[in-house]
């Protein structure tokens, strides 16, 4: 039996996750949007490059949710993209709006599904979807940590001229300006980059990480990043649907842990065919603690006004 995905979302980082998906071969991709044409175009075009790529990964572009029915994954990337000079915040309403329509028909094609959330402000449509969708929190996913993080490992791996595979990093809280990257637990083939570059250099890093996604769209103008975001999506995606049990930075809902109730926030956890199946709980010092309750904190505020 093949597994099945479904792309919310015929944009640039819905189209480009279709294309990871596909070409490497790790399921049926029914790539969706309410735009008429793009899909099918984008999907069919998708499927035309499998004979090259030597993938039989089959891929249909479609308007109709029916299409949609019985996926094992949702990935949702619907929403508008930001523009020069916005926040990721400023998107919320509208963003809002099309994830209540999306949700809504994802599950009621698609009841036993995972859902990945990929929509900005991420943790917000992350908390919206999971308590639209009524799912238990190990089947709602935020993607974002793993974007911020391989940002992170990139400006590392350029700084010290290393390969970008010696570089591991974690980068926790929000996906926004307030998210902690964690120079304690990002090594270089082990080593902790804190005795390999000096402060300094360290948070010219941290910045330009937590500014990552502001840089790429002052580039563009018309949009924002998509080929780093959505091959971040298709990593999720693999360690669920190969039960990889992989440890990996995520939005998740918290129930308590490092102490924070009833909210979405970036953290490390263990992704298997379940879902998340475990909620890493690492020791923070007391300042990392304090970045991350500022960070919970700006989510919150976020979804106090979708009332989610
Ligand atoms: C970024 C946007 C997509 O970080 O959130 O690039």
């Amino acid at each position: 039996m093949r597994n099945k995905v479904t792309i919310v979302g015929s944009g640039n980082v819905g189209a480009t996750a279709a294309h990871w998906i596909a070409s490497k071969e790790l399921a049926d991709v029914v790539l969706i949007d309410i735009i008429e044409g793009v899909p099918q175009g984008k999907g069919l075009d998708l499927l035309e490059a499998m004979p090259i790529e030597k993938r039989d990964s089959a891929i249909l572009g479609t308007n109709d949710y029916a299409d949609t029915a019985n996926s094992d994954i949702v990935v949702i990337t619907a929403g508008i993209p930001r523009k020069p000079g916005m926040s990721r915040d400023d998107l919320l309403n509208t963003n809002y709006k099309i994830m209540s329509d999306v949700v809504g028909k994802v599950v009621h094609h698609s009841p036993n599904c995972i859902l990945i959330i990929v929509s900005n402000p991420l943790d917000a449509m992350a908390q919206a979807a999971y308590k639209l969708s009524g799912f238990p929190r190990e089947r709602v996913i935020g993607m974002a940590g793993i974007l911020d993080s391989a940002r992170f490992r990139a400006f590392i791996a350029q700084e010290l001229k290393v390969s970008v595979e010696n570089v591991t990093a974690f980068v926790l809280g929000g996906h926004g300006d307030t998210m902690v990257p964690l120079p304690r637990y990002s090594t270089v083939a082990g080593i902790p980059i804190t005795e390999l570059m000096d402060k300094a250099t360290l948070d010219r890093i941290v910045q330009r990480t937590r500014d990552g996604g502001a840089e790429i769209v002052k580039y563009l103008k018309t949009g924002s990043a998509y080929y780093a975001p959505s091959a971040a999506a298709t990593e999720m995606v693999e360690a669920i649907l190969k039960d990889k049990k992989k440890i990996l930075p995520c939005a998740a809902y918290l129930n308590g842990e490092y102490g924070i109730h009833g909210l979405f926030v970036g953290v490390p956890v263990k992704l298997g065919a379940k879902g998340i199946e475990q909620i890493i709980e690492i020791k923070l010092t007391p300042e990392e603690k304090a970045a991350l309750d500022k960070s919970a904190a700006a989510v919150k505020e976020l979804i106090a006004v979708i009332n989610v």
